[in-house]
């Protein structure tokens, strides 16, 4: 687009920019580039109150129905260009937020080396990738958008050519052109298949070479080899909570395509170490086991014969090929001729590649670092024969049908779901204490039943090929007591991953994900602990998990109320692990909008509750969130960085506020929590007619329709909110531009509040509430009241429709002023320029957007049948998320 009319000071904006100009007035035309650029120059003009904000583009109304999705797509290119070169800016890194400065910072508050080394002795942080539909874009959107920042990144070098000749100019403009040629929206539905493939590519390309390598700079920052902690997990293919999709083929495929993906990388590594390690027994000392090894090896090469890293390298390569065609029942690319026997194990491989570590670093010097053989040794400690552990997830419902059934049939129980809580508990410890199973080959199960138990064979078959690691959790959704957890247990036992006496072979974790269930969650733990040999095993495997979920206690009670529950169920849960004396670890279950626990994972993790995180976490990435974060190894490292030093943080720092404050806030904020659910509650759930406003005005019908991802999008035919699932809740919310779950209730818990210096105290100096306030604030700037009005518009029956908007127009005001006074700023991110800037260039460029989708979805409504009109909604919703970056 052109120079003159991008206000971006980013120079990385205004150069991309220009090659889209260059791009679209090439492959569209001059008609439509001048129009693009007229409609662009005049929303930035009115953003910048040159022009009437009330009036409408007048370019807009001039366009025809294929200008306008000609038009979409370009803004979209442009905005997802825009990202691109903010990424590259690193607006989005936080300063200090990197190991090397975190063990500095800690060093600096008198923390030991040694506290740091305790604590990684036994930590685990793990990104848990999952296949939650919020990434708009196709896979092949996203490459193209990587190549482009490869090129640029080429660039910054001064580089004029590419390795391959080509101008580095002329090839990101080619890039460039090729993205304005690719159809953004998919014409076939997504599935699993496609998810795993997706979440394969990222293993492969990003975490496989990328955490091997960071841990060498940790090395050097710490002083001394931390442990394997970072253990990047996935949900894609395991999770069939809601997806009728996921089947135990689906389980069968995430692991096989895994275990190919990381064997095959170690064979490579190995090849090229073969190479490498050249050194001849001549000439330096060999350690007598890598004789041994060299020697079992039957590389008998004349050549070689001097040369036993060499030699003990073709021998392992030979095993690790034997269990590659074990694993997946081909050979590898590269075979080779020596018959061995497959490795029993990865840990197996890595002990045979420590003990040409040793011997090669033996006598110290530049041979001892963490050169490709450390690496490779990470990557094995790392990614196993498995790569991703693969967690299981279910709704407990459907564990109560399919336990109630194979009891029924068993002629155990005849109505299970008739039973009490207690009577429920007895009975299914009667039978884990039993080895008897429940499931007959013979009996006639429904398709549920037999699917469930499908699952839980296929992952004791995955335990056996793959080993433990590959699948170690098995999430309870909306998990409301113990019996939840113990239904688990039978699923378990009846495909031998559970043999009573002893503990499970995979962890039954419960999620707690509505405002009640939270408050239940510490209880429903100590009376878990309180079962028979339930501590005994969490102590023997080293840990309970406990998965929070953001988006639902959102959906239920709003945003302070959840951030707050999900606060206090950290530190009580924290109490009552404490008093089992078993390690705990929290799983936060969140996405990318702000109104699903998005924002800062290195605040997020931060300002965790003293005592919550001890070196564990798990955390889940979900949808464009991936993209963004592990998109590039850049990128990847940055944000592998960044949740790494907030664990040391978190789990080291002590508590910045001293026992009295700490008190004071938490009353406040019980207090503020109560009158924000009531206000958000009132709205959502007791406004006669807000369940067809929010159909009405948002393009929630619209957004079922994109092909994002393999589930379905609600779990039931019913309309009523509480069943709608978080994602198009929140999505919906954000493409109307209002975003109310990131603050419906705020302005009003804050405005009623009346102590307003404690208010700002506690944005000044509580880990907790600073994030709070900052990630609603982002909220509010990205959300637009005059554009919220437009779709306002699209209601019926219009005196409903202005008595609800006018209550979330005045709610929207009151938190804005309020949050204004409280953080002592005259406009909104007044103390953060860097996101302030960036909103503000940004934002007049999704209005146009808007503006069409509403007309859009007006001629859609009143049922025009042309197809491109369904199009240019589906586009403009793509184009909106692009924009807003963290709408799903
Ligand atoms: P879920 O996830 O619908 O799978 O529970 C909710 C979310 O991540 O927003």
């Amino acid at each position: 687009m052109s120079e003159a009319h991008t206000i971006s000071q980013n120079p990385d904006i205004r150069f991309l920019g220009r090659m889209l100009g260059n791009v679209i007035r090439h492959y569209g035309g001059e008609t439509l580039y001048r129009r693009t650029e007229y409609i662009r120059s005049a929303s930035v003009d009115r953003a910048r109150g040159l022009a009437d904000a009330e009036s409408i583009d007048p370019g807009l109304d001039a366009l025809s129905l294929d200008d306008t999705l000609a038009f979409v797509r370009g803004f979209m290119l442009f905005s997802m260009l825009a990202n691109l070169a903010e990424d590259r800016q690193g607006v989005a890194a936080e300063p200090g937020a990197d190991v090397a400065h975190a063990v500095e910072r800690l060093r600096g508050e008198g923390i030991g080396d040694e506290a740091i080394a305790a604590l990684l002795k036994d930590a685990l942080i793990a990104p848990v990738l999952t296949a939650h539909p919020t990434e708009v874009r196709r896979k092949s959107v996203i490459d193209h958008r990587n190549r482009i920042a490869e090129l640029m990144q080429l660039r910054d070098t001064g580089a004029v050519e590419t390795p391959e000749g080509e101008p580095v100019e002329l090839a990101i403009e080619r890039q460039i052109a090729l993205l304005w040629q690719t159809r953004p929206l998919r014409r076939e539905r997504l599935y699993v298949a496609d998810e795993v493939e997706t979440a394969r590519t990222y293993f492969q390309d990003v975490f496989l070479p990328v955490l091997p390598a960071l841990y060498a700079r940790w090395e050097r920052a710490l002083g001394e080899r931390p442990p394997s902690f970072v253990r990047p997990g996935s949900w894609i293919g395991g999770d069939r909570d809601g997806n009728p999709f996921v089947t135990a083929d689906s389980l069968r495929l995430a692991l096989s395509r895994g275990a190919e993906t990381a064997i095959a990388h170690y064979l490579d590594c190995l090849h090229a170490l073969g190479a490498e390690l050249s050194v001849s027994s001549g000439l330096a000392d060999v350690e007598p086991a890598v004789i041994a090894l060299a020697e079992a090896s039957h590389d008998e090469a004349a050549a070689r014969i001097d040369e036993p890293y060499r030699r003990a390298i073709s021998g392992i390569y030979a095993r690790l090929s034997a269990s590659f065609e074990a694993l997946t029942g081909h050979a590898p690319p590269r075979p080779t001729r020596i018959v061995a026997d497959p490795y029993s194990s990865p840990e197996a491989l890595a002990a045979d590649l420590r003990v040409l570590g040793r011997s090669i670093g033996g006598a110290g010097g530049p041979l001892a670092g963490p050169g490709p053989l450390g690496r490779l040794i990470r990557a094995v400690e790392t990614f196993g024969f498995h790569m991703a552990t693969l967690d299981l997830r279910q709704n407990s419902a459907v564990h109560e049908r399919v336990v109630g059934e194979l009891l029924a049939r068993a002629g155990v129980e005849a109505v299970y779901a008739a039973l009490d809580e207690a009577g429920r508990v007895a009975l299914l410890l009667r039978e884990l204490g039993s080895a008897r199973l429940l499931s007959s080959p013979f009996a006639d199960y429904s398709d549920e039943t037999r699917s469930e138990l499908e699952i839980a064979r296929a992952a004791a078959e995955a335990h056996a090929r793959y080993g433990p690691a590959s699948i170690r959790a098995y999430i309870v959704s909306m998990c409301k007591s113990v019996s939840d957890l113990l239904e688990v247990h039978i699923l378990l036992k009846e495909a031998g991953l559970f043999v009573p006496g002893k503990p499970p072979a995979i962890m039954a974790v419960p999620l707690f994900e509505t405002i009640a269930d939270l408050e239940a969650a510490p209880f429903i733990m100590r009376d878990w602990f309180g079962l028979p040999g339930i501590v005994e095993w969490a102590r023997e495997r080293g840990r309970q998990e406990v998965m929070l979920g953001y988006s639902d206690s959102n959906k239920d009670g709003g945003y302070l109320t959840s951030v707050w529950s999900l606060y206090r169920a950290s530190e009580a849960l924290r109490d009552i692990f404490a008093e089992a004396s078993v390690a705990m670890q929290l799983f936060h279950g969140r996405g990318g909008a702000v109104g699903r626990g998005g924002g800062s994972s290195f605040a997020a993790i931060r300002g965790q509750p003293t005592g919550t995180v001890q070196g564990c976490i798990r955390i889940t990435e979900q949808g464009e969130v991936i993209a963004a974060k592990y998109g590039t190894p850049e990128s990847a490292a940055t944000n592998l960085e960044a949740i790494t030093a907030a664990t040391l943080l978190a789990s080291l720092e002590p508590p910045s506020l001293s026992g009295s404050d700490k008190a004071r806030f938490e009353d406040a904020m019980a207090e503020l929590s109560r009158t924000a659910f009531q206000d958000y509650r009132g709205l959502v759930y007791e406004t006669d007619g807000f369940r067809s406003f929010f159909r009405q005005m948002t393009p929630i019908a619209e957004i079922a329709t994109l092909k994002i991802g393999s589930r379905p999008a609600s779990r039931t035919k019913s309309d009523a909110i509480e069943d709608l699932r978080a994602i198009p809740w929140v999505f919906s919310w954000a493409q109307a531009r209002v975003m109310l779950p990131g603050w419906y209730g705020v302005g009003h818990a804050l405005a009623a509040f009346g102590d307003k210096a404690l208010l700002r105290e506690m944005a000044e100096a509580w880990p907790f509430f600073a994030p709070t306030l900052g990630n609603l604030e982002m909220v509010l700037a990205k959300s637009d009241m005059g554009i919220a009005a437009r779709y306002a518009g699209l209601v019926e029956d219009r005196q409903t429709a202005d008595a609800i908007f006018g209550r979330i127009r005045d709610g929207w005001y009151r938190t804005r002023d309020i949050l204004l006074e409280v953080t002592d700023q005259s406009r909104l991110l007044e103390k953060t320029p860097g996101l302030d800037t960036s909103i503000r260039l940004r934002m007049p460029y999704v209005e146009p957007l808007n503006l069409l989708q509403i007309e859009l979805l007006k001629r859609h409504r009143a049922g025009e049948a042309d197809p491109r009109i369904a199009e240019g909604i589906q586009l403009s919703i793509n184009a909106i998320a692009t924009a807003l970056r963290n709408s799903g």
